[in-house]
């Protein structure tokens, strides 16, 4: 493990998830360097210098970023060696390509763009610069994942037959400031939820084979009820309940569901169940990095007492009888989001593959967009992507210092 000298990034996009971005650079992820920030709306940009230098006067060992007056100031400083594009999944496009065609490398929040002719045409055009291109979700690199990978990996469910998952809620219109984007193109529950699910699928279960999928949107228009947009309805463009099944390459089968349409309670939004010959595992919800791991085995389950007194008492069966958490095996599981830009950075210094990569995002992508594809042509979409699993995790001495 060798501390490397920090890579530079320039983050487009200062909206509601940059704050968590801006926290894990300045105080966790000490080999990626935030050289400056921009925003269409230059006092998001300010508020984000002002928190770095909040941060800095506390005695946080960073440079203060400066504001970037638009992207291409960001794209033509020739200290930047990495953009971080934090927009809206419509203009990830626009941005993540103007960066490639400046000479920068890439690493984009998800999705990499809104449709498969958008992201062929950057990953073609990485491939053509010589740059490099990765992006989120990387919650998949975190301890809860991680742990459930190891586990499928040691056999410990042994030939994994299936998954189960659902990411269930009522939208985001409830707490999100703009929450337009959600129900625009590149938006729905599928884009913006979606990718967690089958990034966390595929690192399980490995490369996705074909997609049949049955979908609508229940509702016209939303109303928002947070501020500062309260009171005003969306237009709803896409599909926001979306079924369906996908097929691995592997044989295993996965049925998915994800909604912005149905009532649930707070916490409960996320399912997701991996069923092997010899055992059963739930996943942690994949929006986050940590657990719980849970594991059923056979032998588990003859053992477990019939049913929890208290539950029996109401009538109610425990669906957990027989199930043992999984002390989680691997570092970062609190909100690390910057993970997979501190791993990619990694990478670029030491010329090692990085995790959260294009080829991963891509094929996600592929997965994302065949439920309405096979919906609206009535028929199994036979995916084109090739996916291999990246590397696990490794444990390293220093957290926020990534593996050699
Ligand atoms: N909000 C969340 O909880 C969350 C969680 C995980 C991932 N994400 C992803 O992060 C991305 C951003 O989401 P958000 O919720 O922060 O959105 P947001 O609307 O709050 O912020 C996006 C920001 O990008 C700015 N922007 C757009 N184009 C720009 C350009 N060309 N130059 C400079 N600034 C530009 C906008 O002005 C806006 O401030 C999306 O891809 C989303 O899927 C969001």
């Amino acid at each position: 493990m060798e501390m490397q000298k920090p890579v530079k990034v320039a983050m487009i996009g200062v909206g509601a998830i940059s704050g968590i971005y801006l926290q894990n650079i300045t105080k966790t992820f000490r080999e990626v360097e935030l050289t400056g920030v921009c925003d269409l709306i230059l006092e998001r940009a300010q508020k984000g210098v002002d928190y770095v230098t909040g941060e800095i006067e506390k005695g946080a060992q960073v440079t203060a970023p400066k504001v970037y007056k638009d992207m291409y100031e960001a794209f033509e400083d020739p200290e930047v060696e990495v953009i971080l594009n934090l927009t809206r999944p419509y203009e990830h496009y626009e941005v993540t390509k103007q960066a490639l065609l400046h000479g920068k490398h890439v690493y984009s929040e998800k999705p990499l763009a809104v449709d498969m002719d958008e992201a062929g045409e950057l990953v073609d055009l990485a491939e053509k610069c010589g740059l490099h291109l990765g992006g989120a979700p990387d919650t998949f690199m975190g301890a809860g994942i991680q742990t459930a990978r190891r586990m499928i990996d040691g056999g410990m469910i042994g030939q994994v037959v299936g998954a189960n998952c659902a990411m269930v809620c009522h939208g985001h219109e409830s707490w999100h400031p703009d929450p337009e984007f959600y129900y625009k193109r590149g938006g729905g529950p599928m884009m913006d939820m979606g990718p967690y699910y089958m990034t966390a699928l595929v690192q399980l279960l490995g490369e996705a084979e074909g997609v049949m999928g049955m979908t609508k949107k229940s509702f016209n228009q939303r109303l928002i009820t947070s501020d500062p947009h309260c009171g005003e309805t969306i237009d709803v463009d896409v599909d926001t309940y979306l079924t369906g099944n996908i097929r691995f390459s592997s044989g295993a089968i996965a049925q998915v569901f994800t909604t912005f349409d149905v009532y649930y309670p707070q916490g409960g939004s996320a399912r997701f169940e991996v069923y092997g010959t010899e055992g059963t595992l739930i996943v942690p919800d994949p929006n986050t990095f940590g657990g719980p791991v849970m594991l059923l085995r056979p032998e588990d389950m003859a053992a477990a007492p019939k049913t929890d007194p208290a539950l029996m008492r109401r009538g109610l069966p425990d669906i957990y009888a027989g199930y043992k958490e999984v002390p989680l095996m691997y570092d970062y599981c609190e909100n690390s989001r910057g993970l997979g830009l501190a791993d990619m950075c990694k990478g670029l210094r030491l010329g090692r593959d990085y995790r959260a990569n294009v080829q991963q995002q891509y094929h996600v992508l592929e997965i994302l967009t065949s439920f309405t594809r096979s919906c609206e042509e009535g028929k199994y979409i036979p995916l084109k992507t090739k996916y291999s699993r990246t590397a696990p995790m490794k444990n390293n001495p220093m957290h926020g210092i990534l593996d050699d």
